[in-house]
């Protein structure tokens, strides 16, 4: 059974750059709406979009699909404690974990799957 593992660390000013040079289209392109409307309704939505962005990169370098996927559709949704899961072309990704951090400075996210990627 195959199985992979992958980790990934973002600079959380680096995601606020890039929203304030790119606008809505820098979020459009990389957050589905739902975690746009979650990182949103914080304070700063910074380290949330970050963190999410550390999960998507964390997911490829894992090899945790079958195929390159848009970054929009690979989806870190909650439950109802707040703890992350991946959903992969609107779908949960029941072989994946994922967890997340982040503090004032940095997000980083680590993803590990088994079975089928
Ligand atoms: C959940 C908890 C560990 C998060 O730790 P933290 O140091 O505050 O914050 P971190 O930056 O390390 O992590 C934040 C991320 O943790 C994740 N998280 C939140 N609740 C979680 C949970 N119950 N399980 C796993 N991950 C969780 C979220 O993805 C969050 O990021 P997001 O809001 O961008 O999605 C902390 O809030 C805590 O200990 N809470 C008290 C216990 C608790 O509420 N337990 C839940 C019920 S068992």
């Amino acid at each position: 059974m195959a199985e992979g593992l992958g980790i990934d660390i973002v600079e959380i000013q680096r995601i606020r750059q890039l929203h304030e040079r790119y606008g809505a289209r820098f979020l459009q392109r990389l957050f589905s709406p739902d975690e746009t409307t979650y990182a949103f309704s914080h304070r700063d939505p910074y380290p949330h979009l970050a963190a999410r962005f550390a999960a998507k990169e964390a997911l490829i370098k894992a090899g945790g699909h079958h195929k390159p996927l848009p970054w929009t559709q690979m989806e870190v949704r909650l439950d109802s404690q707040g703890k992350p899961s991946l959903y992969l072309e609107g779908s949960p990704a029941t072989s994946h974990l994922v967890s997340l951090s982040h503090t004032t400075d940095y997000a980083v996210a680590v993803v590990w799957w088994k079975g089928n990627p």
